[in-house]
């Protein structure tokens, strides 16, 4: 076993693990960050994407499934519940998912807000381009990426929607909207750890 700290959504835990416990699964299993998921365990999908900033204290988008937990140890790292204002106000581009309605079955949108925080960190205005290289380390099964890539858009525009001449159509949003709350909603930390 082997000791690591880790801050992880502003709370420092200090836990032993198994030198070969992936950082999902440290992050799921043993402090209950289930908001971040697990699609392919291959580092091929990118469900699990999280933030994770070291000793430069950038915070850049890592598949947590690529990464072990010891890797993060001193680290500080971010999830999907990390994201949304203590108060519950979401985030930015938790916001333009929500109202561009860039989910369906949700699976792959803590990752897809994950990696667009990181997009939108090193390239503020992306083109469309941009963005779709940008998030092709994130595989959607359901929505063919048309509605994901106006939600970064929207969130590149500081919020305003993207213009008409880019949308596409719009399926019903009660169902993605409660997913994407659901993935940004925090959940009960488990007791923080102090050395
Ligand atoms: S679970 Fe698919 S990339 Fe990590
Ligand atoms: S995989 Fe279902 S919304 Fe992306």
């Amino acid at each position: 076993m082997a000791r690591v700290s880790v801050t992880v959504d502003g709370t420092r835990y200090v836990d032993e693990v198994e030198p070969r416990t992936l950082l999902v699964h440290y992050l799921r299993d043993q402090i209950g960050k289930v908001g971040t998921v697990v699609g392919c365990d291959t580092g091929n999908c990118g469900a699990c994407t999280v933030l994770m900033s070291g000793p430069d204290h950038v915070a850049r988008s890592v598949k947590s499934c690529s990464v072990l937990a010891i890797q993060a140890d001193g680290c500080a790292v971010t999830t999907v519940e990390g994201l949304a204002d203590s108060d519950g106000t979401l985030h930015p581009v938790q916001r333009a998912f929500h109202e561009q309605h860039a989910l369906q079955c949700g699976f792959c949108t803590p990752g897809m807000i994950m990696a667009t925080v990181d997009l939108l960190r090193e390239n503020p205005h992306p083109t469309e381009a941009e963005i779709r290289e940008g998030i092709s380390g994130n595989l959607c099964r359901c929505t063919g990426y048309q509605n994901i890539v106006r939600a970064v858009q929207q969130a590149a525009n500081g919020g305003a929607a993207p213009s008409a001449a880019h949308s596409a159509p719009v399926e019903s949003a009660s169902a993605e909207s409660a997913s994407v709350e659901s993935a940004a909603r925090p959940v009960a930390h488990s007791p923080a750890v102090t050395s």
